[in-house]
């Protein structure tokens, strides 16, 4: 019975993985920032379920009404800017309908705990038709997952005996996280450039090497060794222009073959 009540979850967990992957892979395509660094998904363990329906006192035919988060979607940022840019693609998404949101990094949890909530309702096909679910979506940051990591496995072995004194170190440690967030946001221009210029040069770089192959089957062998060896000066001269300027030729040159072998 449980696997059956879980499956359209299973379902909304893969889709939405699959949907923020494309996401991330859009942004690095067209070579510029992603927002998205990394995704997680799962679906909430039966004994976890069970438990939640326990202490909050829930009937088993409202699980799917009042649990969010039977599943589960993690989003993990670079910035905190970021995470506002995710939220905002998510509200414009015309398969996610947000239904509830929760600041908790404008408004900090008592425990420290800091990250964007949403809730939306996704619907997925089953056998029997269309199924309209909730999902939770988390938004956080990679320093913030860190500290809620943590934080999350001393509240799982203390339950709610933690000591004061390891609260109040927590409580420092989330201080630190948040100096730790908005000082790598006043360096965000630096980090991004970087990045993006890494992504472009290996985007330029894979759509070279595929021309070159794709050349093995066209053009003469020492037409090719004549482009490989000058594409390798190019790669080692690491100027970025000279390895735009290069693709662009090649693109011709593979054009122009292509053509012919067409006739
Ligand atoms: P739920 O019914 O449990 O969802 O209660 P809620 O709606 O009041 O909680 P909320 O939506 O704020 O938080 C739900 C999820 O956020 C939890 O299952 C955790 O994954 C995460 N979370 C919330 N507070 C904390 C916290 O203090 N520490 C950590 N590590 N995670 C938290
Ligand atoms: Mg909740």
């Amino acid at each position: 019975m449980w696997r059956e009540k879980l499956a359209p979850y299973a379902l909304a967990v893969d889709e939405l993985k699959v949907k923020f992957e494309h996401m991330q892979n859009a942004y690095k395509n067209a070579g510029v920032y992603s927002p998205i660094e990394q995704i997680h998904g799962r679906v909430k363990t039966i004994s976890s379920l069970l438990e939640k329906v326990q202490r909050k006192h829930i009937s088993l035919d409202d699980i799917d009404k009042r649990i969010d988060d039977i599943a589960g979607i993690r989003i993990i940022c670079q910035f905190v800017e970021d995470i506002y840019k995710v939220a905002e693609l998510i509200r414009r998404r015309s398969d996610m309908e947000v239904i509830e949101e929760q600041d908790y990094i404008k408004n900090t949890k008592p425990s420290g705990y800091r990250s964007y909530h949403m809730v939306i309702k996704y619907v997925v096909e089953t056998l029997n038709g269309p199924k309209e679910i909730h999902a939770e979506i988390q938004i956080r940051t990679l320093a913030m997952n860190f500290w809620a990591t943590i934080e999350h496995s001393l509240q799982y072995k203390y339950k709610q005996n933690m000591p004061a004194n390891l609260r109040s170190r927590l409580l420092k440690a989330a201080d630190a996280i948040e100096i730790l967030d908005s000082e790598m946001s006043s360096v965000s221009g630096e980090i991004m450039d970087a990045q993006t210029i890494f992504t472009v040069r290996s985007n330029l770089v894979a759509d070279i090497l595929n021309n070159i192959q794709n050349l093995y089957k066209l053009a003469n062998k020492r037409e090719i060794i004549k482009i490989q060896d000058e594409f390798f000066r190019i790669y080692e001269s690491e100027e970025l222009e000279r390895l735009e300027k290069f693709a662009k030729e090649l693109d011709v040159i593979s054009e122009g073959y292509r053509a012919q072998s067409l006739r």
